[in-house]
C-alpha cells in the first residue's frame, strides 16, 4: 500500500491505483496513523516531516517519494539506516521557478498601470505614462546567483537574453559552457557588486542564515534579494533590520521558516518586503513532474533501481 499524504496530480494517484492499494491521508488524521503501520511507500511533499518519529510507526515502509526537489523535511540518514530508500524529482520544477524569478523580479521593477477607463483629460493620462517610467531596465543591473545549480543555470540563461551581467559564486568549480555566461565570483563580491541577488542554493543544513547580518553588511542598499530556495538560508530578524535601515532595498521572498508564516514574523508588514506563499514551483507542468515520482516510488517497490535517489548525505 502506498500512502499519499499531500496532493498530487490525479493522473499520477491513478497510475500508482492500477498497479497497487492507494491511501490518500494527511498528517495528524486518524487514517494516516493507522495507514502508516501498513505503508510500503509514501508519497509526500514539502510539509511531510519524516523523522524518527513517524519512521517507527513505519515498519513496513521500503521507499519515500518526494514529490519535489527539497528533502529537508526528510531524516536522510535514519531512512537510510533502516533501509528506507528515498526519491525525488531533481529537476521538475526548475523552469517554474526561474519564471517566478523573472516574474517577480520586473514585477518589482516595472509599473504596468492598466487603462480601465478613459481618462479625464490629456493631463491624466500623461501622468500615468510619467509614473510609469522604471528606474532601470534590467539590462542595466548586475545579476547575483548564490548557487548555479538547475535552476541557478536558468536563471542565468533567461537573464543573458535580457542583456544582465551576471556573477555567480558556487561549491563547485563549474566549467565555463555550464555557466550560461555568468561569472565566478567569492560570495563577498556577489554580496558587494550585484543590484539583484538570488538565492539558488541547497537545503543542506550548512546554508542555515546563509544571509545574516555580515552577509547584509556587504549586500547594496538598494539591491533586491530574491530567494526562492529554503526560509531558513535567510535570517528574517537581520533582513528586516536591513529592510528597515535601506528603503530603497528590497526583498522578494517565496519561501519562509516556518511555513505558513507566523503572525510575529519581522518581514509582515514591511513595505519593501514581498512575500508569497511557497509557489515558486507553482505550474501545472511542474506539479505534473513533480507528481511523476510515483514510477521511482513504483520502480522500488519492484526491485528496481530509481531514476533520481536522493542523496544521502549532501554533496
Ligand atoms: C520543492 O522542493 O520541490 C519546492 O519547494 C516545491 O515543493 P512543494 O510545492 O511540494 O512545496
Amino acid at each position: 500500500m502506498v500512502l499519499i499524504t499531500e496532493p498530487i496530480d490525479p493522473a499520477c494517484v491513478a497510475w500508482l491505483r492500477e498497479r497497487t492499494d492507494i491511501v490518500e491521508a494527511s498528517v495528524g488524521t486518524s487514517e494516516f496513523q493507522t495507514s502508516l503501520a501498513n505503508a510500503q511507500a509514501m508519497v509526500v511533499r514539502t510539509y511531510t516531516i519524516v523523522g524518527q518519529e513517524l519512521l517507527v510507526s513505519a515498519p513496513k515502509l521500503k521507499v519515500i517519494g518526494r514529490a519535489g526537489v527539497g528533502v529537508d523535511n526528510i531524516d536522510l540518514v535514519a531512512c537510510a539506516d533502516r533501509g528506507i530508500r528515498v526519491v525525488h524529482t531533481p529537476d521538475a520544477n526548475s523552469t517554474a521557478v526561474a519564471e517566478y524569478v523573472f516574474a517577480s523580479l520586473l514585477a518589482a521593477t516595472r509599473a504596468i498601470p492598466t487603462v480601465i477607463h478613459a481618462p479625464r483629460d490629456r493631463a491624466e493620462w500623461t501622468d500615468l505614462r510619467r509614473d510609469a517610467i522604471a528606474r532601470r531596465e534590467l539590462g542595466e543591473m548586475t545579476l547575483g546567483l548564490v548557487g548555479l545549480g538547475r535552476v541557478g543555470r536558468r536563471v542565468a540563461r533567461i537573464a543573458r537574453a535580457f542583456g544582465m551581467r551576471t556573477l555567480y559564486t558556487d561549491l563547485l568549480d563549474l566549467p565555463e559552457p555550464d555557466r550560461e555566461g555568468a561569472e565566478p565570483a567569492s560570495i563577498d563580491r556577489v554580496l558587494a557588486e550585484c543590484d539583484v541577488v538570488s538565492l539558488h542554493v541547497d537545503d543542506r543544513p550548512g546554508n542555515r542564515h546563509l544571509i545574516n547580518d555580515r552577509a547584509l553588511q556587504r549586500i547594496k542598499p538598494d539591491a533586491i534579494l530574491i530567494n526562492t530556495s529554503r526560509g531558513f538560508v535567510v535570517d528574517a530578524q537581520s533582513l528586516a533590520a536591513f529592510l528597515r535601515t535601506n528603503k530603497a532595498a528590497r526583498a522578494i521572498l517565496d519561501v519562509h521558516d516556518p511555513e505558513p508564516i507566523c503572525p510575529d514574523s519581522p518581514l509582515l508588514g514591511l513595505p519593501n518586503a514581498i512575500l508569497t506563499p511557497h509557489v515558486a514551483a507553482a505550474t501545472a507542468a511542474a506539479h505534473a513532474r513533480m507528481s511523476w515520482v510515483v514510477r521511482d516510488v513504483w520502480r522500488v517497490l519492484t526491485g528496481e533501481e530509481p531514476h533520481h535517489p536522493a542523496p544521502t548525505v549532501h554533496r
